[in-house]
């Protein structure tokens, strides 16, 4: 798939913006703070429904306007979509699928598939493991409705339990009270466990042959899920899933929330067997972090049949010449969106220039 026309009105610095991409690579140059990363950001709402850097919807809104709308056309294989984010003076955000609103997530995630990757994407190696199973899960919504349907109802009956072992309840009629949500976590928990044991699977394979090519074959990368769960046998998964939730149910009253369950998983990486959060320098990081990204695009392809769009904000200044050269070669089977300060690479690209809130084809 693709992006064809963009149309920015009053989002961030952009008054009045169209501009239209094209296949292959689109390198948008301008000097800091021109609004590279803030058009980068309307292509990502659009895409996944929220911002990548900020909760608050009304900070998109141009300063002294009162509402902000961003329009992204999506050029699939069979049909195109006009994909529109609004965000009203009251900072309420609404999308709209070819002009028919879109309430749920699940109506939006899909329809513009992106891989995205900017300075901030680093903390998906250096941070903690939540960052991870972000990553995991905001890949595994964009290909899948019932993963974010499981993923929706697990984190809704998380946050009933956790309010219960808050609650002050003696210990008998807590017991009693928490089956009915230890069910729920059992039944979707179980789920959202095997699919990320099937993502990491297929994710270490891409990951450690992208990473061979970047690294220019010096570096083997490893991922592996850690959950509390095995993976032995699928079938049993819910009910190893209910039986942990009970066995450590006191443990979960002192603690006041729930010790056990997928909402702790987390993804290891490594690089030659080394544990690359820890111990990885911060150009390996770098490159793993990338190499994810790599990895997530064919995995699109293999589970969606069609390439997501590749963007790729900021990336080039934090690369050496010969990996920054390896990217932009493994970029070129898909549209991407690169932004940096200047360009100088001897390949074949769009160009387009901005400056102060204003794109301009080169
Ligand atoms: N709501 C807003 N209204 C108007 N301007 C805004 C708004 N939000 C941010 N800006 C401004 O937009 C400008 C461009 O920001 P952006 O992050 O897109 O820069 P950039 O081109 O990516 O720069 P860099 O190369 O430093 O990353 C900044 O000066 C910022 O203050
Ligand atoms: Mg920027």
């Amino acid at each position: 798939m693709r992006i064809g026309k963009v149309t920015l009105t009053d989002f961030r610095n952009y008054a009045s913006q169209t501009v239209t991409l094209k296949e292959g690579l689109n390198v948008f140059e301008g000097e800091n703070a021109s609004g590279k990363t803030n058009f980068a950001e309307s292509l990502y709402c659009c895409a996944i429904g929220k911002s990548p850097r900020t909760q608050n919807d009304k900070e998109m809104i141009r300063w002294g306007a009162d509402r902000a709308s961003a329009s992204v056309e999506v050029i699939k294989q069979y049909r195109s979509y006009e994909v529109r984010l609004i965000i009203d003076s009251k900072g309420k955000k609404r999308l709209a699928i070819d002009g028919v609103p879109a309430y749920k997530m699940s109506e939006i995630l899909g329809v513009l598939n992106i891989v995205y990757f900017s300075p901030d994407e680093l903390k998906l190696i250096k941070e903690g493991p939540a960052e991870r199973r972000r990553f995991m899960d905001i890949s595994l919504c964009q290909q899948s409705k019932p993963y974010l349907f499981n993923l929706q109802k697990y984190n809704a009956s998380l946050a009933q339990r956790n309010k219960l072992l808050k609650s002050g309840l003696g210990i008998n009629s807590l017991k009693q009270t928490l089956f009915v949500w230890d069910t729920q976590l059992a039944k979707h928990g179980a789920y959202i466990t095997r699919k990320r044991y099937e993502f990491a699977q297929k994710l270490k394979t891409y990951a450690k042959n992208a990473h061979l090519k970047l690294s220019c074959e010096k570096e083997e990368l490893g991922i592996c899920l850690e959950s509390s769960l095995d993976y032995d046998d699928i079938e049993a998964v819910a009910e190893q899933y209910r039986a942990a939730l009970s066995a450590n149910v006191e443990k979960d009253i002192d603690l006041s929330f729930t010790s056990f369950g997928c909402h702790r998983d987390d993804l290891k990486i490594t690089l030659n067997d080394i544990d690359v959060r820890k111990f990885g320098s911060q150009g390996q990081q770098r490159s793993a972090a990338l190499s994810l990204k790599f990895a997530e695009i064919d995995l699109f392809c293999g589970e969606v049949g069609e390439l997501p769009v590749l963007i790729l904000d900021d990336v080039l200044s934090e690369l050496d010449a010969a990996r920054s050269r390896r990217l932009l070669e493994m970029s070129a089977d898909l549209q991407t969106v690169i932004t940096c300060t200047h360009f100088d690479e001897d390949v074949p690209h769009s160009s387009f220039k901005v400056n102060n809130g204003c794109i301009l084809e080169d």
